[in-house]
C-alpha cells in the first residue's frame, strides 16, 4: 500500500488526495496547522501540540471539527496506515469550503482537516546534526500574531529559500532591535560566552516551540543554567554554540551564522548532549 492522505472524513491515495479550490485554507491562509515528530511510530510531544493546536484554532475563532480523542484515532491511523515509524505527522485544519469573502463563512460551515505523514530518516538527520548546521539571518518582517500555528508562511518560506540558496539550512530573523526571535520553522538558542543557554521568551512575537518547552524541562534536570533572555546575532557569533530547536530539526547544532563561524566553529557538545537528551524523553513520552 502506497502514501494515503486523510482528508475531511476519508482515507485516500496521497497523489490524490485534494481539497475543494474554495478551501479557506487554501484561498486565504485562514487555516492553522502542527507538526509532530513521529518515534516508533509514535507521537512525540502530543500533549503540547495538541494545547498548541487547541489554542491557534480558539485564537482564530476556529472550532476544533471533533474531539481531541477522536482527532488522536484519526492520527493514530494515518500513522499505521502509511506504516511510518520515525518521520513527521502533519494536521492542518481550515476554516472551511465556503464562497470567498475575506469575513468569516456562517457557523453551520465544517471545517476542513487534512493529515498526512512521511518518514524522515533519522539516521542522515543525525549524521547532518553531528557536521553542524548553518544559518543565515534575515529581517523579521511577519505579522504580530506569530504565536499562532497558521499556514500563512509566506515571510517563512521566502526566508527558508534564502538560506537555502545559502548553503544554509535555516534563516533566522532579527528584529528592528537586532534581536533573533526564531528561525523560519525553528527556535533559536545559543550557549552565551557565560555558559548560560538562552532562548527568547515567548511576550516576544514567536511561536511557542513545543520542543522548546519541552527541551527546558530536560535542561532543568542537567544543572545547566536557562534563561527566556534575547540575543542578537553578534551575541550569537561570539557564544560558545547555538542550535536550533523544532519538531522537524528536534535539536540541531548550528556552526555558522551568515558565513561566519559560531564560537571556535566546532560542533556544540552541550547541543549535541541536549539532542540526546530530547530524543530520550521524546522517546520515552511518545504516544
Ligand atoms: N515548525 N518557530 C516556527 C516559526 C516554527 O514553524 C516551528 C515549527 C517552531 C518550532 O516549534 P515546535 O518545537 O513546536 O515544532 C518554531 C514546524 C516543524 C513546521 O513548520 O514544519
Amino acid at each position: 500500500m502506497g502514501r494515503v492522505a486523510y482528508v475531511n472524513g476519508r482515507f485516500v491515495p496521497h497523489a490524490e488526495a485534494a481539497v475543494h479550490i474554495e478551501d479557506r485554507g487554501y484561498q486565504l491562509a485562514d487555516a492553522v496547522y502542527e507538526v509532530w515528530a513521529l518515534f516508533d511510530g509514535k507521537m512525540g510531544d502530543a500533549e503540547g501540540h495538541f494545547a498548541r493546536l487547541e489554542r491557534s484554532l480558539a485564537e482564530l475563532r476556529i472550532p476544533m471539527p471533533m474531539s481531541r480523542r477522536a482527532l488522536t484515532i484519526v492520527l493514530r491511523e494515518t500513522v499505521r496506515r502509511n506504516r511510518v515509524r520515525e518521520g513527521l505527522l502533519y494536521l492542518q485544519i481550515s476554516r472551511g469550503v465556503a464562497p470567498r469573502d475575506h469575513a468569516f463563512p456562517g457557523a453551520e460551515t465544517p471545517p476542513s482537516i487534512v493529515i498526512t505523514c512521511k518518514a524522515v530518516d533519522r539516521s542522515a538527520a543525525q549524521a547532518k546534526a553531528e557536521k553542524g548546521c548553518a544559518v543565515i539571518t534575515v529581517p523579521e518582517n511577519r505579522w504580530g500574531r506569530c504565536d499562532i500555528k497558521t499556514v500563512g508562511l509566506l515571510p517563512n518560506v521566502l526566508a527558508k529559500q534564502a538560506a537555502r540558496e545559502r548553503g544554509a539550512v535555516e534563516a533566522w530573523f532579527v528584529d528592528e532591535l537586532g534581536l533573533v526571535t526564531e528561525g523560519a520553522s525553528s527556535n533559536a538558542w545559543i550557549l552565551d560566552s557565560d555558559g548560560v543557554l538562552r532562548t527568547r521568551d515567548t511576550n516576544a512575537n514567536i511561536l511557542r516551540g513545543v520542543t522548546r518547552r519541552t527541551l527546558m524541562d530536560v535542561i532543568a534536570e542537567t544543572g545547566l543554567k536557562v534563561e527566556e533572555r534575547p540575543f542578537t546575532a553578534e551575541e550569537a557569533l561570539h557564544a560558545r554554540e547555538a542550535f536550533i530547536t523544532g519538531a522537524g530539526s528536534l535539536v540541531t547544532p548550528i556552526t555558522a551564522i551568515d558565513g561566519k563561524p559560531v564560537g571556535d566553529g566546532a560542533v556544540g557538545e552541550v547541543a549535541l548532549r541536549l539532542r540526546s537528551l530530547y530524543i530520550e524523553r521524546a522517546k520515552a513520552t511518545a504516544v
